[in-house]
């Protein structure tokens, strides 16, 4: 095969990827290859241009035996590290010198390591918030068949906290169904037609016992008249009820959480007709720096006072997806010691 052809070949293929002859120097490398290497290899000794170990290994290796061989190139793309799954194969009839050339293809194997990695997280994270409530009941279990075994004020105590950490388990059980479903539905674009203002009163109804516990007024604004919007309902419900239960729990020293509705034609952030709902508490607010991450799944800001308060840390990441459903936006505004809005944007 002549040199041009070569080129050619190697430029068809959509990923970096270059070829090597037994004179151990790179013969043809397309442009994606440039890119992630340098621009002048083609000439050169791969080694001076491949400098990973484990790289030149697998190329000279490939090289000697003419046979495949496999590897990894880890690179750095100036945003992120990026992962290069390389696979070596010997092409006999190629290049101008005798016996050969093997050819190096890099793929990108970034999203699928960081898929992994997420994947790791999430069972370790369900496994340790599991632990916590399974291991204070297995000790409690232990301690009402011996020490309290005929304490009858203990064992009403002790029954009542291990009644508390199987409903945190039975909680975090279920917030990762109604997340798996809300996730395995995202594409599909909800179609029931429903009003807003009414379904964001009976929320406030459900939630008002809450509310008075911890000393909290809560209020509704909403536009006279019908706000409708298609969505679905039991998801939106979910929406507010996470949103304006946050602000009980979290922002609840703040004395009120306000739900304001306002409706638009035109939004500046749907470019459309959009109806903006925003949850509002004056509590301790939370920090610019946890914002970016609060609907990561598990993620709190204050952990300490949300496990105390029962919360798994799924209530954002819920609200997220759900969002993301209905081609709407969730925004997050606080200052510390004035309160939280967040706001929650759906078209119309
Ligand atoms: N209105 C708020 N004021 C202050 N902090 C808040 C507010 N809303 C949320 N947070 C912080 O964001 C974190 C994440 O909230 P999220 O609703 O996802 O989880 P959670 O409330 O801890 O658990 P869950 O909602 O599943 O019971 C909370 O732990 C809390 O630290
Ligand atoms: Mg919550």
């Amino acid at each position: 095969m002549s040199d041009d052809l070569l080129a050619e070949f190697v430029d068809a293929i959509p990923m970096p990827a270059l070829v090597v002859d037994q004179t151990e120097r790179i013969i043809a490398a397309n442009t994606d290859a440039k890119a992630l290497l340098a621009q002048n290899i083609v000439g050169r000794h791969f080694a001076t241009i491949l400098r990973q170990p484990q790289v030149i290994d697998a190329i000279e290796q490939s090289l000697h035996t003419k046979g495949p061989t496999k590897t990894r190139h880890l690179s750095n793309d100036g945003a992120q590290d990026t992962t290069f799954e390389v696979e070596c194969r010997y092409m006999n009839g190629v290049g101008a010198v005798e016996g050969g050339a093997m050819l190096a293809i890099f793929q990108d194997v970034t999203h699928v390591e960081q898929a992994s990695q997420m994947r790791r997280d999430f069972v370790a994270n369900v496994s340790h918030e599991l632990k916590t409530p399974l291991t204070a009941l297995m000790g409690f279990i232990e301690t009402l068949r011996g020490p309290a075994r005929d304490d009858a004020v203990a064992r009403e105590r002790f029954l009542q906290i291990m009644a508390d950490e199987a409903n945190r388990m039975n909680r975090l059980v279920g917030d990762l169904l109604s997340l798996n479903r809300v996730e395995s539905e995202e594409r599909v674009r909800p179609k029931e037609q429903l009003e807003l203002s009414g379904l964001l009163q009976s929320t406030l109804n459900s939630l008002r016992p809450l509310a008075e516990d911890a000393d909290v007024e809560l209020s509704l604004t909403a536009p006279e008249g019908p706000v409708s919007l298609a969505g679905d309902s039991d998801q939106l419900r979910q929406v507010f009820t996470n949103l304006i239960e946050n602000g009980i729990k979290y922002g609840g020293s703040g004395g009120s959480v306000e739900v304001i509705v306002i409706s638009s034609e035109r939004d500046t952030a749907m470019r459309g007709p959009a109806v903006r709902v925003q949850v509002i508490d004056k509590g301790p607010g939370i920090d610019a720096v946890h914002l970016p991450r609060l609907t990561e799944r598990f993620y709190r800001a204050d952990s300490h006072r949300s496990r105390q308060l029962g919360g798994t840390g799924l209530g954002l990441a819920i609200v997220k997806h759900i969002i993301n459903r209905h081609r709407g936006r969730l925004r997050v505004e606080s200052e510390l010691g004035k309160g939280t809005a967040f706001t929650v944007i759906l078209p119309r």
